[in-house]
């Protein structure tokens, strides 16, 4: 029995930030954004739109009246939690309409806990497999205004459908990791903006890459030469581009005659346009990669590389499964891209600083969520979520 991914969407805000417009504001040249980093856009969130919102709004396509009775746990991979105490999963839960027996549960580790999420979903699956996990990854990448981080900012969701014979990919058993205690990138619980030792995190990085793949391969994965692409966690889509060079020269392979580009340009295109969104970065990837790699991938071996600063790295593989395009979402997913609207520098930087009330009191939340649910409103703490009647 094969064990993988049978469905899978995303979601990002509905407003965003050119980054050469960012560049003038901070009087950097545009093509330290574009070519530098690998960026053109980034995701920003409006004052309605948090971690929950753009879940639901990732995850609510997938669900059918055969899955809704069949998912019998949601997790929830988020750095961007809404609570200390309650899962975010609860909220998306709800949103969606799934059964009332599940059990559902948060998953904190940078941007690494979406794939703990896929392991612990096939092992459920393994030993149920009539059972459904869905998993979803939602997160808002926020360094602060004029930071060196700020240009790799965004946001974005993902969400899959794990099950028994799937239809999109088998997740391989064979698994590297690599964890370490330093302090490259970190959020304590008083601040809503990272911290981070920005070129230290990317060696840290390479680092976590080489060393998962090193007891990946340990651990009976595939060859360098066995992957027909390649996904990686992306702060930013040039960081993937150093990884893959980096992991091609560990193993002596040479990436000339255009190999670079056929084995990772596919999967960077969303992340170029969304900016970084943590946990859902490496999914997105993947979607990105699915759905426009020109070359039929059916039956080839994907090798995706997870990485959450703090740190724990994951080198694993899938198998792309036949027919595979059937299930493409891809031109919903161009036009959410492309039919979001342009901000200008002030009315990102005052939607950056917008925080919402603490008081304790009721408050109605500004209009700005362009998909189909949004934070309505706050009461006494309590966060009240409804949908928009955009069918987004
Ligand atoms: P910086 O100091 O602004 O940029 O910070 P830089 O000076 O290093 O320049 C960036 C690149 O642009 C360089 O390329 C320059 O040469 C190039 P490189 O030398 O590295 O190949 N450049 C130009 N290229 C073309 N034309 C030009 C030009 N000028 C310069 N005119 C940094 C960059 C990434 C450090 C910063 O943005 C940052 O701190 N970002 C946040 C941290 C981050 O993304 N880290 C990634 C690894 S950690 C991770 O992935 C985990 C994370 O997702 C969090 C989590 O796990 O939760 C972040």
């Amino acid at each position: 029995m094969f064990v993988g991914i049978d469905d899978i969407s995303f979601y990002t805000s509905g407003k965003y930030l050119s980054l050469s417009s960012l560049a003038r504001q901070n009087g950097e040249d545009p093509e330290k954004y574009r070519t530098g980093l690998g960026q053109d856009r980034m995701g920003v969130p409006g004052p309605d739109e948090d971690a929950v919102t753009l879940a639901a709004d990732a995850a609510w396509p997938l669900i059918n009246k055969e899955n809704r009775q069949r998912i019998s746990t949601v997790l929830f991979a988020t750095e961007s939690g809404v609570d200390h105490s309650k899962s975010a999963g609860i909220y998306v839960h709800k949103l969606i309409g799934l059964r009332e027996n599940c059990r559902i549960v948060e998953l904190k580790q940078a941007c690494y806990s979406a794939t703990a999420a896929v392991q612990m979903a096939c092992a459920l699956v393994m030993r149920r497999p009539e059972d459904q996990v869905l998993v979803v990854a939602s997160d808002i990448a926020r360094y602060g205004l004029g930071t060196p981080g700020e240009a790799t900012q965004g946001c974005g969701a993902v969400a899959f459908i794990v099950k028994a014979n799937p239809a999109l990919l088998a997740v391989d058993t064979a698994y590297g990791c690599h964890s370490e205690d330093v302090m490259d990138f970190w959020r304590p619980n008083h601040m809503d903006t990272a911290l981070v030792d920005g070129k230290y995190s990317t060696l840290v990085y390479l680092r976590a890459l080489v060393s998962s793949w090193q007891h990946y391969r340990h651990d009976g994965g595939q060859r360098f030469t066995d992957l027909a692409r390649f996904c990686y966690h992306l702060p930013f889509t040039r960081l993937a581009e150093k990884a893959h060079r980096k992991l091609a020269s560990t193993e002596g392979q040479s990436l000339q005659g255009g190999l670079l580009d056929k084995q990772i340009a596919a999967s960077l295109l969303y992340a170029r346009q969304t900016g970084n969104s943590y946990s859902a970065s490496l999914y997105t990837a993947l979607l990105s990669l699915l759905e426009n790699d020109e070359d039929d991938l059916a039956g080839q071996r994907i090798g995706l590389f997870s990485y959450g600063s703090g740190c724990v790295g994951e080198f694993f593989s899938m198998q792309v499964q036949p027919g595979y395009k059937k299930r493409s979402r891809r031109a919903l997913h161009l036009g959410l891209l492309e039919n979001r609207q342009e901000l200008e520098y002030a009315d990102y930087a005052r939607l950056f600083s917008y925080s919402l009330p603490v008081d304790g009191g009721y408050h109605e939340l500004p209009h700005g969520a362009a998909g189909r649910y949004r934070l309505a409103a706050l009461d006494k703490h309590k966060r009240i979520y409804t949908t928009t009647g955009t069918q987004a």
